[in-house]
C-alpha cells in the first residue's frame, strides 16, 4: 500500500462514519459545482478524490443519462462509497476504484481513457503533489469537455483570526490551501489550449474552477463561446448566478 493510502486511510477509518453528516457545515461550494456540471447525455463524468461518494451521488440523480467514475487512494473511504451506492440502487452507474490522482490510469481502472467531465472536490488540498494531480486530471478531459475545481481558498476577504484559525484547524487533518493554484491552473491549461477561469466564493472561503477544453476539429464550435458553450452544455441553473457568471467568465 502506497504512503498515501495508508495515510487517508489511518485519517478516514473512523471519520468516513460521520463523514457526509459533517462536511456538509464546511466543505462549501460542492453543490454549485454539481449543478454546474451538465453532462452530455450518456456522458461519462469522473470525480478525482471521491471519498464517500457523497457528490457522485447526488450528481447520478441529477443527470440520470450519465455515467459517473470515482477514484479515491483510501480503501477505507471507498468501502463507505460502495456501501451507499449499493444502498441508492446506482451500482450499473456508478463505479468507484482505487487509484492514486497524481498518476491515476481510468483505462485500467474502468476502461475509459477521457471523460467528458472531470472533477475534484476538496481534495487538492490534501494531496502533496497536487500539481502532478492537476495536470493529470486535465489530461482526463475529452475534447469539448471540462474539468470543474472546488477547494479552500485563501480566506482573504474574512476576518484575518478567522483565516489564521481555519488554516491551523486544516492543518490537524493534513488539509493546505493551494494558493497558487490559479497560477498553475492557467499555465497548465493554457498549455493544452484550455480556456481556464478561477472565481474566489463565500469571500475567499472557497474556490471554484472550470477549464474548458475545445474539440479535434471546431467547425461547429460556437463563434461567441459564451452563448455557444452555453448551448452546447447549459451548465447551470438560472439561480446559480455565481456558477453562470464563472462559465461566461471561462470564455473570455
Ligand atoms: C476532503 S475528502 C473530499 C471527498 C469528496 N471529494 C467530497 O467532496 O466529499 C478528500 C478525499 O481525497 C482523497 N485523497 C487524498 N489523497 C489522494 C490521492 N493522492 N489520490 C486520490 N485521492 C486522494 C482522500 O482519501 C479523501 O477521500
Amino acid at each position: 500500500m502506497s504512503l498515501a493510502a495508508s495515510h487517508m486511510d489511518r485519517m478516514y477509518r473512523h471519520q468516513r462514519h460521520i463523514y457526509d453528516a459533517s462536511r456538509k457545515f464546511y466543505l462549501l461550494g460542492r453543490d454549485g459545482l454539481i449543478r454546474q456540471l451538465q453532462p452530455p447525455n450518456d456522458g461519462t463524468v469522473l470525480e478525482i478524490g471521491c471519498g464517500t461518494a457523497r457528490n457522485l451521488i447526488l450528481a447520478a440523480r441529477a443527470y440520470p443519462a450519465a455515467r459517473f467514475y470515482g477514484v479515491d487512494v483510501s480503501g477505507e473511504m471507498l468501502a463507505t462509497a460502495r456501501k451507499s451506492i449499493l444502498a441508492e440502487g446506482l451500482e450499473d452507474r456508478v463505479i468507484v476504484a482505487q487509484g492514486d490522482a497524481a498518476n491515476v490510469d481510468p483505462n485500467v481502472l474502468f476502461g475509459v481513457g477521457r471523460f467528458d467531465r472531470v472533477f475534484i472536490s476538496y481534495a487538492l488540498s490534501m494531496i502533496p503533489p497536487w500539481r502532478e494531480a492537476l495536470d493529470r486530471a486535465l489530461d482526463l478531459v475529452a475534447p469539448r469537455g471540462s474539468l470543474h475545481v472546488v477547494d479552500f481558498g485563501d480566506f482573504t476577504a474574512l476576518p484575518q483570526w478567522f483565516g489564521k484559525g481555519m488554516k491551523t484547524w486544516l492543518g490537524v487533518f493534513s488539509v493546505t490551501p493551494r494558493t497558487d493554484f490559479e497560477n498553475e491552473l492557467m499555465g497548465l491549461a493554457g498549455r493544452r489550449g484550455m480556456r481556464a477561469r478561477v472565481v474566489r466564493r463565500f469571500r475567499g472561503y472557497a474556490i471554484h474552477a472550470v477549464a474548458v477544453a475545445s474539440g479535434p476539429s471546431d467547425g461547429d464550435w460556437p463563434n461567441d463561446p459564451a452563448t455557444g458553450f452555453r448551448e452546447y452544455s447549459p451548465f447551470v441553473a438560472p439561480s446559480d448566478r455565481a456558477g453562470a457568471s464563472l462559465h461566461r467568465a471561462a470564455y473570455r
